[in-house]
């Protein structure tokens, strides 16, 4: 079928068309699971490529010697076969650590490993309790101000939680954060123009510019300083642009990844009241849910993009040399060969089985997740404070009402909309919300 090439568009069998609706993520991940671990999908603009669907064979192809990041491997895009402006061409072509390999990846992230450390991602806890105590706060008086006590979850709590923890971990001054946030947005908005991501990725260059050259006039405790000073000690082995992408990658991956997380752990545990018993029985830590929720609904979906070096087989399929794979971590969480027969079951209890991975979610290998243990803070701040204040909150509308937000690289509903319930009694919430100021029972 294959003869070399990537499958063509009309082969058969027809290579799955992936949906950039998101809609039925994991009824349709079952099916392409079924189809094999290697399945021939096609992408927008009609290009063709695989997508990686089970837990195990996943870990291996990510860590594989034979799979590239880099995207002069892409044999259809090298060849001049990609469509102009063609949507997924920027993860291919960013330059940066998740386009490169071997020794030129190991420089890049080494610096970053260096600066990011565990104890300055720990110092940060007292700050991102703080952040996330004042946002609770606006979620509060979102739902007071709106007619039916409403209030989204992501737009008031999960999505300005993690762009306020980077910009105070590298250092970035409160009067360039709104502007970032924005920014940000609008490069990972599926509904964004292409004009106007590209001038949006092209002013976050120089907001982080602005922000970059001012640190290095006046350096203070934070990442970016460290990681000027990193560079400096090292014969300059960062460039100036590297440094920039560096800091818009760990924006940008930080971003709608910790959003999804916060989110699909929320909406799990309202479908799962059980479930947040176990929690508040102490049975189960914020820890245990954080890391179930990485397994039953990834936040990354379809990831783009790798490129075996030579024809590999995966599965029963052979992939050929310089085709695009995209490794599907929503698929291999539920995957039953490594996850049991109720890997569709969200368990904060399920044992890590000795053989497997509770799960691939932050990726595996020379590109695992540097934002891991971030993400991993945030996350459990953020579900033991939201939980502690309010014990009752709820959905607003049925789960199976909820409109996935349109991609198939990200796994997140458009909006969480949630009933909060009354705060609960106690030391109580920060500033400006008090049962005086309108925290409110929906
Ligand atoms: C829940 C939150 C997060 C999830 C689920 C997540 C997931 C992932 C995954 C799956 C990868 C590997 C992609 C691949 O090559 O297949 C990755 C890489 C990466 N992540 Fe995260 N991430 C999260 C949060 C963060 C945060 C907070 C940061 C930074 C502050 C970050 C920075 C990075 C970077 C820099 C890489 C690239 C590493 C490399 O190529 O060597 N991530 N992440
Ligand atoms: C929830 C999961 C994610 C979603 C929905 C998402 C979505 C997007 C979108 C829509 C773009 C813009 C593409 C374009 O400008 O043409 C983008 C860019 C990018 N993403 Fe992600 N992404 C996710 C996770 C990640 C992770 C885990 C990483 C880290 C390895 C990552 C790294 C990047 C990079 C480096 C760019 C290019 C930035 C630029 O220079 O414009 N993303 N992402």
């Amino acid at each position: 079928m294959t003869d070399g090439r990537c499958p063509v568009p009309h082969a058969a069998p027809a290579p799955h068309r992936l949906d950039p609706t998101g809609a039925g993520q994991h009824t349709v991940n079952e099916r392409l699971r079924e189809r094999g671990a290697a399945v021939p999908v096609l992408l927008p603009g009609g290009v063709a490529a695989y997508a990686i669907t089970r837990h195990g064979e996943l870990r291996d192809f990510v860590a594989h010697p034979d799979v590239a990041k880099d995207a002069r491997h892409f044999a259809a895009l090298r060849d001049g076969e990609i469509p102009p402006g063609w949507p997924l061409a920027t993860f291919a072509t960013v330059r940066g650590m998740t386009t490169a390999d071997g020794a030129d990846h190991r420089r890049l992230r080494s610096l970053v490993t260096r600066a990011f450390t565990p104890r300055r991602v720990e110092a940060l806890r007292p700050a991102v309790e703080e952040l996330t105590a004042s946002l609770l706060d606006r979620l509060a008086q979102a739902a007071a101000a709106a007619p039916d006590g409403v209030a989204d979850l992501r737009r008031h709590f999960a999505l300005p939680l993690p762009m306020g923890v980077i910009c105070r971990l590298l250092g970035v001054d409160p009067e360039h954060q709104d502007r970032l946030h924005a920014l940000s947005n609008d490069i990972v908005g599926t509904r964004t123009a292409p004009e106007r991501a590209l001038a949006a990725n092209r002013e976050m260059l120089a907001v982080l510019g602005k922000v970059a050259a001012a640190r290095l006039r006046s350096p203070g405790d934070d990442l970016i300083s460290a990681l000027i000073a990193a560079r400096e000690e090292n014969g300059d082995r960062l460039s100036e642009e590297e440094l920039i992408g560096t800091l818009l990658l760990m924006i940008i991956a930080g971003h709608e990844t910790t959003l999804n997380l916060i989110t699909n752990a929320v909406r799990a545990l309202c479908a799962h009241r059980d479930q947040l018993e176990l929690v508040r029985a102490g049975e189960a830590s914020w820890g245990d849910v954080v890391e179930e929720t990485l397994r039953y609904d990834s936040p990354v979906s379809f990831f783009p993009f790798r490129y075996p070096t030579r024809d590999l087989p995966v599965g029963d399929t052979v992939i050929p040399q310089g085709c695009p794979v995209l490794v599907s971590y929503t698929s291999a969480g539920r995957d039953p060969r490594a996850h049991g027969a109720d890997a569709d079951r969200f368990d904060v209890t399920r044992p890590t089985r000795p053989d497997a991975a509770r799960h691939l979610s932050f990726g595996h290998g020379a590109h695992y997740c540097l934002g891991a243990p971030l993400a991993r803070l945030e996350a459990t701040v953020a579900l033991d404070a939201l939980f502690t204040r309010y014990p009752g909150l709820d959905l607003a509308v049925p789960d199976e009402q909820l409109v996935p937000h349109p991609s198939f690289v990200g796994n997140s509903p458009q909006e969480l909309p949630l009933r909060l319930g009354d705060p609960a009694p106690g030391p109580g919430p920060g500033p400006g919300s008090g049962p005086g100021s309108g925290a409110h029972s929906g």
